[in-house]
Formats: structure tokens, sequence, C-alpha cells
């Protein structure tokens, strides 16, 4: 049986690829892996899911829980409501959305989006600031690809969603990082972030509600926020996929609200709050009152990498108008509360579990952030080993923290089906006390 943590994914690439001009089979060939590429991947959440993957063992008859990621789609309580997919239907049934997609989407598709988006801000969003994309993940693919210009920087935060640091560095642009404080309720440590940036420091990025720590921003906090990166000169990038995905005390605020202070890019797709990843559908709104991204070119440069890009299906752009209409509120208030009983209860077992604690109880998005005590562990070394031995004894997958910036933490998601949850929550307590120091008897 392999051991954990020796799968070909942890294979150095010198060992498992042709480097270029090296030979194959005796004949020179003029093409080979990509370092750059190999780097950058190394950070990004499927090269983690792949490799625990690799650690499962095949025996085990036990369903494998996914506490990994964040897609509750496969789970019924979490199933999209119906209007959504008879609005997919009834768009491809017309036939009228058969053909390419214009630059930055179909019209109707930016209006609606931009009147969904004005829902509960103080101002209307106008269409033609909205650009749209397949999924958030384009979006981030597009706006890093624009701001990547040589000795450029960007500041990150950690623990964060590593597909900004994967793109960041495919693009090589600087990534710089400022933390996230645990004991402040995972708010921003923007002494930090006025230390690091200086004036090639393009952008901040604020993912709020936050993956990876379950956390929402008061309206303070993000006007500070706002405030600092003006000072600085630099835009905020507002990852706002979990908008609206909040289930305790403090309510959700968009950074749009802070648009008159500072530039925002603000980014979103009906992924999260849908429950509907695969249908690929996004945007990226630039906020700008005072057309200072306009003025500077940025927007400009926007559109020509639009331009080369791929879009969303036309169809889901034909549906989107019904999609953010039709919707009932009660499965949204019902995909709510399930978040709302798992991460009670996923924060309750924990308080149970001898080697890991919980600084933050989450209140939204579908993540929180455990911290690990190593000391109290017989034979595991970090976050990763962990990780690793969980999925091969018990089928269970949990990110190491690692992967979202922070070693020697995890990464529990608790938006799966509650009795899946209390199952895996089971089986990481039975896996944390078989690996705790015994205690010495006297
Ligand atoms: C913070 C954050 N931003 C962006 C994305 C990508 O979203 P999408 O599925 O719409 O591409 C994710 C997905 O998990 C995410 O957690």
């Amino acid at each position: 049986m392999k051991s954990p943590c020796t799968t070909h994914s942890l294979t150095p690439l010198k060992s498992k690829a042709n480097k270029m001009g090296e030979t194959g089979g005796g004949k020179r060939w003029n093409f080979g892996a990509n370092e750059v590429v190999e780097l950058s991947c190394s950070q990004n959440v499927r090269y983690f899911l792949n490799l625990l993957a690799d650690n499962l063992d095949r025996n085990d008859s036990r369903p494998v829980i996914p506490l990994g990621h964040g897609d509750p789609s496969p789970f019924p309580s979490y199933r999209t409501d119906p209007a959504a997919v008879e609005a997919v239907c009834d768009a491809l049934r017309s036939a009228q959305f058969n053909h390419y997609s214009t630059t930055s989407g179909l019209p109707i598709a930016r209006k609606a989006v931009a009147e969904y988006l004005s829902r509960g801000l103080s101002y209307q969003i106008c269409p033609n600031d909205v650009h749209l994309t397949a999924g958030c993940h384009h979006a981030i693919d597009v706006l890093i690809s624009t701001l990547a210009v040589p000795g450029a920087n960007i500041l990150l935060p950690r623990p964060s969603y590593p597909m900004y640091d994967s793109r960041a560095a495919f693009s090589q642009l600087e990534i710089r990082r400022y933390d996230l404080l645990p004991e402040n309720g995972w708010e921003v440590d923007l002494d930090a972030v006025e230390a690091l940036a200086d004036d090639k420091t393009a952008a901040i990025l604020v993912i709020n509600p936050c993956n990876p720590c379950g956390n929402v921003f008061s309206r303070q906090h993000l006007q500070k926020i706002a405030e600092t990166a003006s000072k600085l000169g630099v835009l905020v990038i507002a990852d706002e996929v979990y908008k609206d995905i909040t289930f305790g005390e403090t309510p959700f605020v968009s950074m749009a609200e802070f648009a008159e202070i500072v530039p925002v890019m603000l980014l979103g797709s009906i992924s999260k709050r849908w429950c509907v990843p695969g249908w690929r559908f996004g945007w990226m709104v630039t906020l700008d009152p005072h057309n200072i991204m306009k003025d500077s070119g940025l927007v400009h440069s926007l559109a020509n990498v639009l331009n080369m890009s791929t879009d969303p299906t036309t169809f889901i752009q034909g549906a989107i108008p019904d999609i953010l209409e039709k919707t009932k509120e009660e499965f949204f208030s019902s995909v709510l509360e399930t978040l709302r009983e798992c991460s009670e209860s996923c924060y309750e077992e924990i308080k149970k579990i001898p080697c890991i604690t919980c600084p933050y109880k989450p209140e939204a998005s579908m993540f929180t952030m455990v911290k690990l005590e190593l000391s109290v562990l017989e034979d595991i070394k970090d976050d990763l080993e962990f990780c690793c031995k969980l999925a091969k004894e018990e089928s269970l997958i949990i990110l190491p923290g690692r992967s979202v910036g922070l070693k020697n933490w995890l990464r529990i998601t608790f938006a799966v089906e509650p009795e899946l949850l209390k199952d895996g929550l089971s089986r990481l307590n039975k896996f944390a006390l078989r690996h705790s120091k015994k205690k010495q008897q006297p």
C-alpha cells in the first residue's frame, strides 16, 4: 500500500517531465514542461484535492466525505431553485441564444446583473460597467492578466482563496501578503497593508464574506479598508462571490458602498448563492464614479483582455434575467438555514476534538479555519501529513491550511448535507483521539 504523501503529485517536475531541449527516446523535441505553470499550480485547491484523493484507501467501503471544497450542489438540501432551472430550459428552447456573445456580454444580461447588484445599494450600477464572465474564476483570470504589468505587485490576504495566488504567480505579478487576524475576528491587519504597499502596488484583494475564514466584515471595517487603499493609491478588488451568504449577527455590506472613496472592481457569480458552480456565470463590475480606472487606461485594457478571452455561454446569459428575478426567496432562506445549522454543529463538534481549535465561530460563506495543536499529536508532523492520513484512514477530505496560506491550520467546509457533516466530524474526532499522545499513568 502507498504511504501517505508519496504520490505522483509531489514528484518534482524534473523526474516526471521532459525539460525543453532534453531528448525523449533518442530524438530531440523542442517542447516540454513549463516551469512557471508547475510552480503556480502548486498553490491551488485542486492540486491539494488531487493529492488527498490519491491517498484515499480504495478498500474502505464507507463513502468519501468531501469537506475540502465549496460545492454543495450534489446534496439535496442545496438543490437549486426549479425557477432557475426553468429559466435555463426556456432560454435553450427559445433558440434565441445559440449565437456568439458580444464583448462583455449580452445587453439584457448586463442590465439584469446591474439591477440585481443595485438592490439594497445606495445608488444604481450602470449596465455598461458590468462585464460578464464564465464564473468568478474567469473574472480573476482576466483581471490579474490585466494588472500584471512588469514590476507591479498585488496585496493578497493570508489566508486566502488561492486561485489569486496561482493566477498572479502564473502572470508573474509579484505577491505581497497581508494578514487576516484571527484574534480580531479575521479582520485585515491594516498597519501591515500600509507597510507592504509601494508605488508599484496596483491592487488589494478583499474577499468578503470570507473564504476561507467564514467571517464577514463590518461596514466600519470596510470603510477603513477603502480609506487605506485610497491613501495608498491602489484599486480594491472586492471578491463578493459569497455575497448575501451570511447567517450570523453581522449583516453583509458590499464594498460597492465605498466606491466614492476608492475605485472598486467588484467580482461575483451565481455559483455559490444559487448552488450552480457548473453553470459558469459571473461578473466583474467597474465602480469608478471619479473615472480613475477609466482615465488610467485600466478599463480599456480590461476590455481588450476580455476581447481575447472566452465568454459565459450565451444561453446562460439569455436565462440570467429570469434566474435573478424569479428565484424564490424560500430557496435562499432554506439554504441559509441549512448553512447556519451546519456551521453551528461544526463549531460545537470541533470544541470536542482534542487537537484542533476554532478561533472564530463562522457566520458566513461555507468554511471555517481551525488551528492544529501538533504538540498533542503523537505521529503527525504537520497539516499536510494530518490531511493525507485522515484521507487514508477515514475517507475524509479536509484541506491542509498551507493550501490557503496558513501552515498547520485546516480549512473545513461545512456546506454539505447535515447528516454527512455529522459523520465527517465524528470520523475526525476518532482520528484525532487515535493519533493523540497517550496520557502517562501516574
Ligand atoms: C473567494 C472565491 N472567489 C472566486 C471563486 C470562483 O468562483 P466561481 O465558481 O464562480 O468561478 C471561489 C470559488 O470557490 C471563491 O471561493
